[in-house]
């Protein structure tokens, strides 16, 4: 969701309105460079990282990217913010280089690329490639408090207003990437045909980093050793992450980590702070609607 936008935080800066684009509630920053993202020539050994907002796209941006290059290129993960090391594909602020241009600048092999697209919006050559995807979901509850949040923070996204109609907004889908029933599900029904994609979920993150980088890695094919492994899960503990300049988005004008900082809690179960007994009586009603067509993708709402 990020680009380092400089923008001054004496004056307040116009915030962009969502808008309609093929169905899905988008704002110009990630429309502008479209003929760009849907012609955008995916390599083989391309690994796309897809997930609605707030779902722990940096997260495993950084797993994977310790995973291929901690060891080769250790210089990496100090010299070159991750949103640098793992181009955010769609993205296009002015002034700055495109998530495509980005991305077709990388002479990384594989590269890493980042998107919040639904799965009918990804550009034809990752499947025409089968590109490996890994695709992170988050539950509805605590992926809707974390979105208001950094909805909160980052002045480049449209206006959050208060809790209780940005909570009715996330369920009527009128949110940035559009709705997150339509996001995990549509991913989840493309798993089904396509082994290429890893689907992984937030929470199993939070309850067994471990266990999760090693799917990952068998999933990748990756040789790292034991050690190197035990390594990862210890530099991407959350602390770490927040003290890592290189991954706590300290350098982003744009962010008001007054407001609240980008790596803010997490943890699974935050909604409870936040959601109200009514709230949560009527999210579940509307979330067994809305979700009843896939039983088989299962959320934890507390680990
Ligand atoms: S973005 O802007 O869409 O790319 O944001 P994204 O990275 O997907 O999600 C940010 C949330 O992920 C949490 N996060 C983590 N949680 C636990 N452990 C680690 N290491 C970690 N790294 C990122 C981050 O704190 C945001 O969640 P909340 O609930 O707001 O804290």
């Amino acid at each position: 969701m990020a680009a380092d936008i400089p923008v001054d935080k004496t004056t307040t800066p116009p915030r962009p309105s969502l808008f309609d684009f093929h169905g899905v509630s988008m704002i110009h920053s990630f429309t502008d460079n479209w003929e760009k993202v849907q012609n955008f020539q995916a390599r083989s050994d391309d690994i796309l990282i897809a997930t609605y907002p707030k779902a722990g796209t940096t997260w495993v941006s950084y797993i994977l990217d310790l995973l291929y290059f901690s060891q080769s290129q250790p210089d990496r993960q100090t010299s070159t913010p991750i949103h640098e090391r793992v181009p955010f594909l769609e993205s296009k602020y002015p002034n700055h280089p495109s998530g495509t241009d980005r991305a077709d600048s990388l002479d990384s092999s594989p590269r890493l690329i980042k998107t919040h697209l639904p799965v009918q919006m990804i550009p034809k050559s990752f499947w025409e490639q089968k590109c490996r995807v890994v695709y992170v979901a988050r539950n509805a509850k605590d992926n809707a408090v974390s979105f208001f949040h950094f909805d909160r923070m980052d002045l480049c996204q449209p206006e959050p207003g208060e809790w209780n109609s940005y909570l009715q907004r996330f369920m009527d889908g009128k949110m940035l990437f559009g709705s997150w029933y339509d996001h995990v599900t549509g991913w989840w029904e493309r798993k089904q045909s396509h082994p290429e994609i890893h689907y992984m979920f937030f929470e199993d993150m939070v309850e067994d980093t471990g266990r999760e980088i090693d799917k990952l890695s068998s999933f990748l094919g990756s040789n790292s050793t034991a050690a190197e492994k035990e390594q990862i899960r210890h530099l991407v503990q959350f602390d770490n992450m927040k003290k890592n300049d290189m991954t706590n988005y300290s350098s982003f004008d744009e962010m008001d980590f007054n407001i609240s900082p980008f790596m803010r809690k997490g943890k699974v179960g935050d909604w409870k702070n936040h959601f109200t007994l009514a709230q949560n009586e009527q999210f579940d009603e509307d979330y067994m609607k809305k979700m009843k067509k896939n039983a088989s993708l299962q959320f934890r709402t507390i680990v």
